[in-house]
């Protein structure tokens, strides 16, 4: 399909699923390198990282585990802060390596705060590794080891990145027609 339509938006092909194969498995050469003989632990953000997770993992020859955490929002006590913590990690990451599996970094401020509170628990280290990246709309200085690609501005769905909850079983990714 050359475009698709949610809700009350169109999307025209971006990324095919070929490409992305390609890019994934670039990736997962690289950390098979850059880990062998150790036991990476891959915390993949929900909800959106979970086909990457995936398809990544299957790609990966070293020992690893896989946790998925979700980022919960809630009003903190301190006036209008907001404390985000993270939920669904139960295992001790205390001396573990970590590697944090996200969607898409756009701004950066998720991945920020998803890498300062997980280095208050102590982890051996914490690399990041996100399957898009859009470098024109980062605002944070983030140290991405591993990316699959980098995108432009625009907003995509598709292989587990939605719009509103919907377009994540497109086995493509597409990009917003304004
Ligand atoms: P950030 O904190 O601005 O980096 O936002 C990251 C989060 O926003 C990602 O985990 C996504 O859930 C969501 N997001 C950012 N850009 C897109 C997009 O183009 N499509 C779908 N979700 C996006
Ligand atoms: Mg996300």
């Amino acid at each position: 399909m050359q475009t698709i339509r949610l809700k009350d938006n169109t999307f025209t092909m971006a990324i095919t699923a070929e490409e992305l194969e390609r890019q994934v498995s670039r990736v997962a050469s690289e950390m098979n390198r850059d880990y062998e003989g150790q036991r990476p632990l891959l915390l993949a953000v929900l909800n959106g990282a979970f086909v990457f997770a995936a398809d990544l993992m299957r790609r990966l020859t070293v020992d690893c585990e896989v946790e998925f955490v979700k980022l919960a929002s809630y009003q903190g006590e301190r006036s209008g802060g907001q404390v985000r913590d993270i939920i669904g990690l139960h295992t001790d990451i205390e001396g573990r390596q970590v590697i944090v599996v996200e969607d898409i970094i756009d701004t950066g401020l998720t991945m920020l705060h998803m890498v300062e509170t997980l280095k208050s628990r102590h982890p051996a280290s914490v690399d990041i590794c996100t399957l898009l990246l859009k470098p024109g709309k980062l605002q944070t200085k983030l140290d991405v080891r591993y990316c699959a690609m980098e995108v432009a501005d625009d907003f995509l769905v598709g292989y587990g990145l939605d719009y509103d909850g919907l377009g994540r079983n497109y086995k493509d990714i597409y990009s917003i027609i304004h």
